[in-house]
């Protein structure tokens, strides 16, 4: 598995450098030139656990929720009054976890926020299908949010039971959504679950935008090392048919792809916290990417609160870039929202895309997997399934061995990816 992203690496870098993190940290963020930067922020509470989940979690605990939000918000403060002037930044998401298990705390963390940062594109906060319930959606709204994306998998009941998750009634979500409507309504689904149809996908999908949502993300499943699921993946070839069964008929629908991974009814509905060039995280196990560092949070909510409270953030592991490291990084992150501007690779690296990767360009193209109109480079549906391919690499050769590290271990002393 690692062979493919190594060698990748070594060829896009021209290093035989890896990425090395190590548990050196700043306690000053330069991102005072970040053009586009995003906020994250995570909520690692949970009522349940599914045992196909890697992400950062743990049970919930009303105590343990509100030492915790005490200190993300002091964190945001940390981070944030680093600078006079107010940060212009792009999005605000809210990941978990389930993070409306803090929504009676979200106008404080959002105030923490405003604090430092002028949000341009919007607020969004991932929702678990129970917390769709008009009281809570409320407290979202009047917090500011409007983006938000539910964690559906599947409505239908052999794939729910599969996962081990609860059976899902979109009727009352129906009535829920049309009660309190959002600009933006995202439905998480699971593609490539054993035995899964063409024709199942296309009903969960359809049922979907039948009760409300207006865009969709299709996540692959993944495997993790880690979890405990009984899941399975799915075969490469079937799992090729499948997307690009269900790509064509989103497209014949008229849907447009915002994304690897989501699609859109209107063009105007926005959830996505992965494809920026920058950004800020706060909270346990939260990421932040800038001009020269990617750096990660500890995933533990003890040691996050010890150390925010004594005045140090909780930086676990960060990676220093060199330039062209951080190209791979900026390229990949990009790549995600499927199209890639030259101008912008150039304002930001100031060096022309082509100079560094024309002959990548070229193969791609030549391939298939990626046409050039305006200035803009576009994956085709064949370069989309292959990124999305390639992502599962990247996935269990570098998350899963990070994310498995720092589960064991709050602040590991290096890391070799
Ligand atoms: C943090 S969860 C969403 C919010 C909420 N906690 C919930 O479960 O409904 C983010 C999304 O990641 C996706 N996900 C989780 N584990 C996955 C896995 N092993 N493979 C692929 N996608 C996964 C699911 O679609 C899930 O909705
Ligand atoms: S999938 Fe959602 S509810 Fe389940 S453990 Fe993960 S974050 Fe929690």
């Amino acid at each position: 598995m690692s062979i493919i992203t190594n060698l990748t690496r070594m060829w896009l870098t021209r290093s035989l450098s890896t990425f090395t993190f190590t548990d050196q940290y700043d306690e000053t963020l330069d991102f005072s030139d970040c053009e586009n930067l995003g906020l994250y922020v995570h909520i690692p509470f949970c009522k349940s656990i599914c045992s196909f989940c890697p992400y950062c979690k743990e049970i919930f605990n009303k105590e343990k929720l509100n030492r915790y939000t005490d200190a993300l918000i002091k964190e945001i403060h940390m981070v944030g009054g680093q600078y006079k002037e107010k940060k212009k930044v792009t999005s605000l998401y809210f990941g978990g976890g389930t993070p409306a298990l803090a929504a009676d705390r979200l106008d404080e963390i959002i105030g923490a926020i405003n604090d430092h940062f002028i949000v341009t594109e919007g607020i969004g906060v991932e929702l678990h299908p129970d917390n769709v319930r008009p009281p809570i959606l409320k407290k979202l709204k009047d917090a500011g949010v409007d983006r938000i994306s539910i964690g559906i998998q599947s409505f239908l009941g052999k794939y729910i039971d599969v996962l081990g998750r609860k059976s899902i009634d979109p009727e009352s979500l129906r009535q829920s959504l049309s009660e309190v409507p959002f600009e933006t309504v995202s439905m998480d689904f699971i593609f490539a679950l054993p035995g899964q149809t063409f024709d199942d996908l296309k009903y969960d999908i359809n049922k979907a935008f039948e009760i409300g949502a207006n865009h969709v993300s299709i996540y692959p499943f993944i495997d993790f090392s880690f979890t405990e699921s009984p899941v399975t993946e799915m075969p490469k070839k079937k799992k090729r048919a499948l997307m690009d069964s269900i790509t064509g008929y989103l497209n014949e629908k008229g849907y447009c792809r915002s994304s690897i991974w989501t699609f859109s009814s209107d063009e105007d509905a926005k959830y996505s916290s992965m494809t920026r060039e920058s950004f800020l995280g706060f909270g346990c196990s939260a990421t932040t990417l800038l001009r020269d560092q990617f750096k990660i949070n500890t995933f533990s909510v003890e040691d996050y609160c010890r150390r925010i409270n004594s005045n140090t953030l909780a930086t676990s592991l960060t990676d220093r870039f060199v330039k062209r490291q951080r190209m791979v990084y900026y390229l990949f992150w990009t790549a995600y929202s499927t199209r890639v501007s030259i101008d912008d690779f150039e304002r930001f690296f100031g060096v022309k895309l082509n100079k560094v990767y024309g002959f990548e360009i070229w193969i791609a193209k030549l391939m298939g997997f990626i046409t050039e109109e305006n200035g803009i480079l576009s994956l085709t549906m064949k370069g989309a399934f292959y990124f999305h391919y390639y992502e599962k690499y990247y996935t269990l050769s570098y998350i899963d061995k990070m994310w498995g590290l720092m589960r064991k271990e709050a602040f590991p002393r290096k890391m070799k990816l």
